[in-house]
């Protein structure tokens, strides 16, 4: 694992963002980015939004959407990423999980061929504070695929604040597996504040464990952690 601590938010989002470009200018010929919902990912996409680089030779698989909420609904994932990034760049096709289908196992089984088929040059991750990476709640098994998964409350209260009221949080997502996350090329993980500063420490220094999903990370080949000095803090 490979890690690098920079001062600020901007910082952050800067240098994660020129390590994304780097690998869509390596691939002309076409590639595939895994991207992330949340606060981390949220500079990132304000720097891609301003650099006027070409990204219609790129298709986008997102981790993870909330079940039951169409991709319309004001706080799907689909419409968070239309809000940060698609609206702006034109990519070559995006896809995400769709939260509103009659059989949400199905369905994951669908994204989990898609994602199998397209494969991931780079996924982009951020971390929860509990070391959940997509929706992977503490426990899942390393091995998992796209799944259909219940929130933890610890989850749910965090992502309360995309919401008007804990009531309108949604119990279940269907995210892309852990299995599935480790197939791809190349990881760039996000974590900034001091909110994440034990799941980055335990993630990168404490054994590899279901208890904190991100462990998993460390026996990939190829993952880049960027981090601010408060998720750096406890190293
Ligand atoms: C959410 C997302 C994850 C994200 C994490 C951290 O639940 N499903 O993909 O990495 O929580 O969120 P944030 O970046 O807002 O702290």
């Amino acid at each position: 694992m490979k890690w690098m601590i920079v001062k600020k938010a901007e910082e952050l989002a800067n240098v994660s963002y020129q390590l994304m470009k780097q690998e869509i200018l390596r691939h002309p010929e076409g590639l595939t980015i895994g991207l992330a919902t949340g606060s981390s990912p949220l500079g990132v996409y304000e720097e891609w939004r301003q650099d006027e680089l070409d990204c219609r030779h790129v298709t986008t698989v997102n981790l993870d959407e909330y079940v039951g909420l169409s991709p319309d609904h004001p706080h799907s994932y689909h419409t968070f990423m239309k809000e940060h990034l698609f609206d702006t760049v034109t990519f070559k096709e995006s896809y995400l999980p769709i939260g509103n289908t009659a059989d949400s196992h199905q369905e994951s089984e669908r994204y989990e061929q898609l994602v199998r088929t397209l494969g991931i040059d780079i996924q982009l991750l951020g971390i929860g504070s509990n070391g959940h990476i997509a929706f992977n709640e503490p426990g899942t098994p390393f091995d998992a695929k796209t799944h259909v998964t219940e929130l933890t409350e610890s989850t749910r209260m965090a992502n309360q604040r995309f919401f008007d009221r804990l009531e309108d949080v949604p119990t279940e997502a269907i995210t892309m597996g852990i299995g599935t996350i480790m197939e791809a090329e190349k990881i760039l993980l996000v974590a900034s504040s001091e909110r994440k500063a034990e799941a980055v420490r335990d993630m990168m220094e404490g054994p590899a464990t279901v208890d904190c999903p991100a462990t998993i990370l460390q026996r990939h080949a190829d993952v880049m952690v960027v981090l601010d000095e408060e998720a750096a803090g406890l190293l």
